[in-house]
């Protein structure tokens, strides 16, 4: 256990996949939690299985991609929460294909949920970390933020921008008491986003997860509380001199 019993807790994209194994994790760890999801009946759902092992969830609707909308939902949260200590920006799109591929819209599709909703969770909620002169955030990455990867031009370039924001963000917060960190997952199955990926790869004949998996140091996939782990650590005073950091969690080197 990491000591987190009693603080609350912001995850976007709690409703499924990582998220939910997040928020999970931090609930387990003595968490109240907040999920915020661009789909509430999900978020709801979720709320329902993860409210029977104990500790308060909260959820909000909102696409992280609208200022307004992350306004209102962090509203929302806090009403049943109260100030909030961490902020896991976890929610995230993928669309596969080609950079000379890519249109614009997708692009900048990619660069306003994975960036932009970020940016917006970050200014919705740090600043009463920086009066409260307490906070952590993790912002979830990808092993794509560090390597370019074929067909993932548009994603790899918001992973990277998510890098490079939370290496910022946390120089400036650092002496307000406010650590900032990411990591950065590998191949992990049992999301949505992963089994929409795989289906898109089946269709060409290309080789499912599990087999690709082979090629990884630890010969297995990854599964998100192999991320959730991570989190409630780097959340934690356990984490109290890291900030800055992405921490890969893939199994070791890989290839694609
Ligand atoms: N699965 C992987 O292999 C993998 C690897 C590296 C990084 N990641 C990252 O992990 C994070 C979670 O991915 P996952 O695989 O669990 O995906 P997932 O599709 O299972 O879950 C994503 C969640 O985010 C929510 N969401 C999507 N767009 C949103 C928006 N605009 N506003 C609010 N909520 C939104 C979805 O409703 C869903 O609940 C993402 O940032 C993803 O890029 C995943």
């Amino acid at each position: 256990m990491y000591g987190l019993e009693g603080q609350k807790a912001i995850v976007t994209g709690g409703a499924h996949g990582i998220g939910k194994a997040i928020a999970a994790r931090l609930l387990a760890e003595g968490c109240d939690v907040g999920i915020l999801d661009l789909d509430p009946a999900a978020a709801q759902a979720t709320a329902a299985t993860l409210s029977r092992t104990g500790g308060v969830v909260a959820t909000a609707g909102a696409d992280v991609s609208s200022a307004e909308q992350v306004a209102a939902a962090v509203a929302t949260l806090r009403a049943t929460l109260g100030p909030i200590d961490i902020l896991v920006n976890n929610a995230g799109a993928l669309k596969v294909g080609k950079m000379l591929e890519t249109s614009e819209a997708d692009w900048k599709m990619h660069f306003a949920v994975n960036v932009d909703g970020m940016f917006h969770m970050i200014r919705a909620i740090a600043p009463e970390m920086v009066t409260r002169r307490r906070g952590a955030i993790v912002n979830i990455a990808s092993w794509m933020g560090k390597s370019g990867v074929a067909s993932y031009g548009a994603y790899c370039a918001s992973k990277f921008a998510i890098i490079g924001a939370t290496q910022s963000l946390a120089t400036e917060l650092g002496e307000h008491g406010v650590r900032v960190n990411a990591v950065g997952p590998g191949l992990i199955v049992d999301t949505k986003m992963r089994d929409e990926s795989e289906v898109k790869r089946k269709a060409e004949g290309l080789p499912d997860a599990y087999e690709r998996a082979q090629a990884i140091p630890l010969r297995r996939p990854g599964f998100p509380d192999d991320i959730a782990k991570a989190v409630a650590f780097l959340a934690s005073e356990e984490a109290s001199y890291i900030t800055g950091e992405t921490i890969s969690i893939t199994g070791g080197l890989w290839n694609d």
